[in-house]
Formats: structure tokens, sequence, C-alpha cells
């Protein structure tokens, strides 16, 4: 770690080797102009390294002259060690001194996949979809058992597995696989562990020595996949896309509709299929792997999504008793289901608990490595749905809202996934009500991903522009406008967007953001009375959700979406599904896992509890309609006033 001081004020934050110094001041509330989002165009985020090092990349905003003085630009440096810079006047949006905030931390980065993969046991050796080589006796007249004895008797001598069963499709494909590369076959063996293998497909030859998985994150808004070398346990890459099946609706319930009839689930199901498959090819091209390569696909997605995507009809989810066709799904050929693979490539679904709280949420928890936890831990995962665990390795109680899309980006007048020139950090002059802004991958902002939305909304609140109800209150300065459809905020003008157009925040999307985090808030505040526990008694709060690469849970805090805790119980652990996917890809182990997950959770159902709409109403203000539930923001925002009053 290292320490960079920024003057004048002194404020400290602690920062991982190499981190951005834009991203640095971002997390210690120290306020300059930097409204490029890091692409290093504008040139205000100027500032004067006086002691340690910085790695500076060049740039023609700045001069010789500039650069012999020690000044850099924060969004071009990378943090060497411990440093103190000074913020000069002219990249300061306001000449009132910045909250005097001490040493701060920077926002819940993502652990990456490695340190995640650490925290969770398990066997990568023993993947639940293996390729298994044999060598089979060639026939004579002297041994002339049949094809599938020759097959059986190799697996009990190689590998100890006994009566292994086959499918017809395969056994068609045995005689000419089995003499295409001198009686030397792959086995592509489904080996769930807690049942008999199977044999699901025979190539030609021996191609055991490059396997590949593709853990799939099958979410109604975006699907986002993982191409994992089963050999090395290694994720080589993943990628996502916004799902085909949108264009049939854009939530839970109208796909449930649209699949309720034959060709509605078809089109449904094939929508599925093409996302992945593309994502999929993508990767397959940017790694160099073929399709024949790929064992296997572990797809965890909510139920209705797991439903779509195998082709059964969720119609019955929709109406009381709310009843879904399976909670565990079988094994199926990938390739038949229209998937690039080879013969006998696997897609495998995690269980899904309940109508509404699905594999997704299994995987999940699994990431969060709660089923060996004797904390008691609140599980939040935040997308289309917002789906809350609470619990430890001896019980877990879960339920599910909708929260709609608005924190993956959709419904949003600029809202986008959290990729390349997504806004994902924000802070806003208290004063100026100048943002300070950083995109991912230090682009020109293209629009705002989920984690951007969270920190501008509870910085606007913060700033006193927006009321506790959520609209407008200071129209006094350029960046608050008046448009027909009601007041907006100019997070970034046109001339440095990568748009061309002016990125704006409305109240509509506010509100639709308030909506959300009122529905996920009013979710924890059911499960800790059902199960009697305050607030306070939750040891660890792991936020999952597709947001970007940092979540300031301090901001989420300030939002009023989750109970105010230290902010050292929390964690971010981005796209919690996939992660489970991933693990469950490698792990037989951790797949039989998933299933005692699902098992030994118990629903709450919201849609009859009696407490929940109150709670909801509650939640529907900055931060909560009882200001002393939040009392640290209550502290923050009297803070603010009193800079606000001063400038
Ligand atoms: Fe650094 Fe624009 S040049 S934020």
């Amino acid at each position: 770690m290292a320490t960079v001081t920024f003057e004048p004020g002194g404020t400290t934050v602690d920062v991982h080797e190499g981190e951005n110094l834009l991203r640095a001041a971002i997390a210690a509330d120290v306020q300059i102009t930097a409204s490029c989002g890091g692409d290093g165009t504008c040139g205000k985020c100027r500032m004067l390294v006086e002691h340690g090092s910085v790695e500076s990349r060049p740039s023609s905003r700045l001069t010789d002259e500039d650069a012999e003085k020690g000044y850099v630009l924060a969004c071009l440096s990378a943090v060497r060690g411990d440093v103190r810079v000074t913020v000069p006047a002219e990249s300061r949006p306001s000449h009132a001194p910045a909250p005097g905030s001490g040493n701060r931390r920077v926002p819940n980065a993502l652990l990456s996949a490695e340190e995640h993969v650490a925290r969770v046991p398990h066997d990568p050796s023993e993947p639940p979809v293996t390729a298994r080589v044999l060598s089979l006796t060639a026939p004579d007249l002297a041994n002339n058992c049949s094809d599938l004895a020759r097959v059986r008797h190799a697996l009990r001598r190689e590998y100890g597995i006994n009566d292994a069963a086959i499918s017809l499709e395969t056994l068609r494909a045995l005689p000419d696989v089995a003499r295409a590369k001198g009686w030397t076959v792959t086995a592509i063996m489904a080996e769930p562990g807690d049942a008999t293998p199977a044999i699901c497909g025979l190539r030609p030859g021996d191609t055991s020595d490059r396997q590949f998985a593709i853990a799939v994150d099958v979410g109604t808004t975006t699907i986002e996949a993982a191409l994992i070398d089963l050999f090395a346990s290694e994720t080589m890459g993943q990628s996502a896309e916004y799902s085909d099946q949108i264009a049939l609706g854009e939530d839970v319930i109208t796909r449930v509709i649209a699949g309720s009839t034959a060709e509605g689930l078809e089109d449904l199901r094939r929508r599925a299929v093409t996302t992945i498959g593309r994502i999929t090819e993508r990767l397959c091209a940017e790694h160099g792997v073929s399709h024949d390569e790929i064992t296997s696909y572990v797809a965890a997605g909510n139920t209705v999504m797991t439903h779509l995507l195998l082709g059964i009809s969720p119609a019955n989810i929709r109406t009381a008793p709310y009843v879904p066709v399976a909670a565990t799904f079988p094994w199926t050929n990938a390739v038949e289901s229209g998937l690039p693979g080879g013969p006998g490539t696997q897609l495998v679904t995690l269980p899904c608990p309940a109508s509404w709280l699905g594999g997704d949420i299994v995987a999940g928890v699994l990431a969060a490595g709660i089923p060996w936890s004797d904390k008691l831990t609140l599980f939040v995962d935040i997308g289309t749905n917002g789906e809350i665990v609470l619990g430890s390795k001896d019980w877990l109680a879960a339920c599910s809202c909708s929260a709609g899309p608005a924190f993956e980006g959709r419904g949003i007048t600029h809202g986008m996934r959290a990729a390349e020139g997504a806004v994902e950090l924000v802070r806003v002059d208290t004063e100026t009500l100048e943002p300070m802004l950083l995109t991912i991958g230090s682009a020109k902002p293209l629009g705002i991903c989920g984690s951007g939305l969270v920190d501008c909304i509870s910085e606007l609140f913060l700033c006193g522009a927006l009321n506790r109800d959520g609209t407008f209150q200071r129209h006094d300065g350029s960046r608050i406008r008046e448009r027909e459809r009601g007041a907006e905020y100019v997070l970034v003008w046109a001339e440095e967007s990568g748009t061309g157009s002016d990125i704006v925040i409305n109240e509509t999307d506010i509100e639709n953001l308030m909506r959300a985090k009122a529905a996920i808030h009013a979710g924890i505040d059911v499960l800790l009375e059902t199960v009697d526990v305050e607030p306070d008694a939750i040891e660890e709060v792991v936020v999952a959700g597709g947001f970007g690469h940092y979540l300031d849970i301090e901001r989420v805090m300030t939002l009023g979406m989750l109970p105010e805790l230290p902010a050292e119980r929390f964690q971010f652990i981005g796209n919690g599904s996939l992660f489970g996917a991933r693990l469950a890809a490698k792990s037989r182990g951790l797949l039989a896992r998933a299933q005692r997950v699902a098992d030994m959770m118990t629903y709450v159902e919201l849609s009859v509890n009696a407490s929940f709409m109150d709670m909801y109403v509650s939640s529907l203000f900055l931060p909560h309609t009882d200001l002393h539930r939040f009392p640290r923001t209550e502290a923050l925002y009297s803070q603010r006033a009193t800079i606000r009053t001063v400038g």
C-alpha cells in the first residue's frame, strides 16, 4: 500500500501501488476538475508532485516547463510509493476547502478472479465435465467383445469408472470414432460427483490436452461469460452483452408472458443461446480456442432465465402459487441446443431454489464463501431483480424484489453497461456542482453505469442539489437546467463526451434508481424482521452486481440502499453469479455444494409479506424517511451544508 497526501489540507488516502492518482483523489474526496473521464484530453486535473514519485504518461496538455516543475495530469499518473502532491488553485473547481475527511480508503474494488478463487475451498483438478483419453484394445477373433465393452473396460482400467451410461447418439458415433485414430478416443464424461458418470460424446484420438469451459451468467438484462482453461485452472477472458431477449421485454414478468406460448418460448430460448454463442465465439477467437475444445457450459441465471435457456415453460411462475417446473435441471447437449462446441459438450445449469430465487444467487452465495463462514452475512445481488440472502454456513434465508434495470444502465437516459467509456466514479463539488469523474478504461465518457449513477445521485444529494424525495432543489448553476421533461443535471458537456452530446441525469432517472434502492432496502428490512435480527448484528455484507470495477459502499449507504454499518464489514464482489459459475465449472465438489446451498435456503415471499409495502414506502426517500437510521449520512449532509453556507 502507498499513502497519498493531498495539499492544501493534508488529506491522505491509502491506495494500492500503481493506483491511478485521479482515482486516489476521488477516494480522498479531494475536489479537482476532471471532466474528460480520465482520457487525458481536458488537461484540467493538473497536480504538482512535491515529494515521492508517480509514473506519468506524457501529455500534450503539459508544457516542457510544466513537466520540469513537476506538474503531472492526475488521470495519466500511477502512484509509486508514498507521495505528496499539491492541487493548484486552477485545478480546483471552487475555492472552498475540501472537507477534512482525514484518512480514507479507496472505494471497494473488485477482488481479482484469483483472489476470489483462493477464498473458496475446491479442487480444480476435478471439473464436472472431463475429457478422458482412452487407449482401447483393438478387437481380433480371440477378443471380439463389443466396441462399448472396450470403452467401459478402458474407463474402469484407466480411471476406475464403472458402468458409465451412454446415449444412443454417442453409441451411433462409436464405431467410426474408435477406428479413426488407431483405437485411441477421448470420452467427454459427465461426472457430477453425486451420480453415476455418463459418456456424453466421443472424439477421435487424444484431445484431452486442451479442455475449456464457458461459465455464463444469464442475466435478464446482460449476459456475461468467461472462458476458462480447465488445465491451467485459469480464466482467460470474459465478455458481456445485453441479452437479445430484451427485444421481447425488459423485465422478467414480460419475458414470462412472452414465453408462455410455444413459439414465444422457442424464440426466447434461441435468443439466449444466440447471445451466449456470440460471446463464446468472440472469446474463442481472442484466445485461439476452437469450439471442439469446449467441454462444458456452466450457466447460472434466475429461475425464469434458466427455464428459458433450457426451453422450459416459465408460465406458472407468474401466478400464485408461483411454481417453477423444476428446481434442478438435467444436463443437456450444448451443441444440440445451438451453442458452439464439439461432440458431447455439456450445458449445465445451477439449481434454482424457488421461483424468484435462482441459480445466479446460489452461485453468488458460493462465490462469497458463505457456505464455509460462521459470520452472519448479508448477501445482496443488485441487478434487474434485487436478491437478498441472510445467514451463514448453518442457515440461509432469502428474498427477491423487483429492482428494474437501472443498476445495469437500462431505463436511464444515458445509462450504459459497465464497459469502456462508462462513468463509474463521480464526485461533485459542493459549491459549484462541477463533477470530477472517471470512466472505465479512462476513455472519453459515453454514458453512465450503475456505480457512476449511485455515486452521482448520492453526491448531488450531499451537495444539497437534490431534495430528499429525489427532485432537484438548486437551479442556480449552469449544470442543472430545466427541460421539457423536467430538471436535469449535466454530468458531461457535449464537447467532452465521446458521444458528442451532453450526458445528463434527470429526475426520471433518479426516480427509477430510488424505486430500485427502496425495494432492496425494504427486502433487507423484511429479512431482518423475519429472523429477528438487528442490522448491527450483521458481521459481513457482500454486495454483488455488474456495476463496474469499483463500488463506493459509503455512497450506496448514503442512498439508503443498504443499512449503515462500518465500511470494513462490506465487500464488493462484482458479478457473483459469474464467479460462482466459474467455480462450479472447475470443480464438481463446488457444483455439489451449490446444490446443498439451494437445498438449505428458506425463501421469504415478499408479495404476501404484510410489512414489505410499508418498508418500501419508508425507503422512497434519501436516504430514508427515518434519517436517524443513517447517522453517518446525516452527519455528512450537515458537514456539506456547512461548506455550502460558507461557500
Ligand atoms: Fe485528466 Fe481530463 S485530463 S481528467
